[in-house]
């Protein structure tokens, strides 16, 4: 197969076109280095990279016509304060980009037969009583008191999810991933996040440690996208995280249990709030409780292969040490 990844040089990206790349398959990922002036480049891959703007029809275009899949994954990293321009980058680089990607599948003569689209979990309202799946999950933004950054981030992934529904494609399939936490071992990404803060004590419980956390394993991730790939009947919302998830007190009590830390300094909320001006990030990744369930995965007979944190965290720790050490990883299988 042919596979597009728009935005595809980020941490998922590199996850699904290394796998695709090990499978046999043609990847190509759409970036915006290249277009970015001399000296920019995505680095030696083993893929081919093709220069888009994220914005404007232009020879990218040619990839996607006859291509048989594409995900498009393009998005300014919510990895920052959520000042105005923040804000406005994290926003347009979601809708903008995605409407590009629409607008070369509809305006093209072989189209691809699926089109997955990354969203996010993040779309579901902060709640403890219930989880949130597809058919019974409730979207945020109303939720009484919760910090307008947490309310932004809704608008951000309702307008996302938006943009692509705008499109009439009769001959693709459009399956919108709404996300959880993608936990790999690859240096930068947010599992290696929380275990810097175990690995230096830190990882103790941030806040009261009630917020649930949802996460999914990378082999998981892989998986399931695989699996919508094949799936001709599966289009719409479909919610990609473990079915396990748990509170953040006992998520991070698992992993320093994996990594071996006997102890981590639990952080306040106000602890939280300075360490994230100081970081230049937002608490709300830590803070928001995302109780987001795989309801369409179960049903139809997706097995996790990882569906509980404890061993999805002993084998994270475990490849991040043999990264260190220069081991491979196994493909996915
Ligand atoms: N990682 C997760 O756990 C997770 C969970 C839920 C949802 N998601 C969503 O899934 C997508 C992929 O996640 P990721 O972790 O791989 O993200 P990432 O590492 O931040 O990569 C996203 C890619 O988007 C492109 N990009 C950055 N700024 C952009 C801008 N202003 N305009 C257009 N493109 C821009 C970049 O590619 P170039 O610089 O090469 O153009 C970058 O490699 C993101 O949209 C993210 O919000 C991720």
């Amino acid at each position: 197969m042919k596979i597009v990844l728009p935005g595809g040089s980020g941490q998922v990206g590199t996850v699904l076109a290394r796998c695709f790349h090990d499978d046999g398959h043609e990847v190509v990922v759409l970036s915006r280095a290249l277009s970015a002036g001399p000296g920019a480049s995505p680095g030696a891959s083993k893929w081919r990279v093709v220069s888009w703007d994220a914005k404007n029809a232009g020879a990218w275009h040619r990839e996607i016509d006859g291509a048989d899949v594409v995900v498009g994954l393009a998005g300014r990293s919510v990895d920052c304060r959520y000042h105005d321009r923040n804000r406005r980058l994290i926003m347009d680089s979601r809708v903008d980009s995605t409407r590009a990607v629409g607008a070369a599948i509809a305006a093209a003569s072989r189209p691809p037969r699926v089109w997955l689209q990354a969203s996010t979990a993040t779309i579901y309202a902060h709640r403890f009583d219930a989880p949130n799946s597809e058919a019974d999950g409730i979207l945020g933004g109303d939720e009484p008191g919760v910090p307008d950054t947490w309310r932004f981030s809704i608008d951000v992934a309702k307008a996302w999810e938006a943009a692509a529904k705008s499109f009439t494609l009769p001959r693709t399939r459009l399956v919108l991933m709404r996300s959880a936490m993608t936990m790999s071992p690859d240096r930068g990404g947010i599992f290696d996040v929380l275990l810097r803060l175990v690995r230096f004590g830190l990882g103790g419980s941030p806040g009261d440690g009630r917020q649930f956390v949802s996460w999914i394993h990378d082999r998981d991730f892989v998986r399931a996208v695989r699996w919508l790939i094949e799936r001709d009947d599966c289009a719409g919302p479909v919610n990609l995280a473990a079915p396990e998830p748990l509170p953040f007190r006992e998520f991070l009590r698992e992993l320093r249990g994996a990594w071996g830390a006997r102890f981590g300094l639990p952080a306040t909320r106000w602890m939280l709030e300075l360490g994230a001006f100081v970081l230049r990030t937002e608490t709300e990744l830590v803070l928001k409780s995302r109780r987001v369930v795989p309801g369409r995965l179960l049903d139809a007979g997706f097995a996790f292969e990882f569906p509980e944190w404890r061993a999805a965290a002993d084998d994270l720790c475990r490849r991040w040490r043999d990264r260190l050490r220069g081991i491979p990883d196994a493909p996915t299988d």
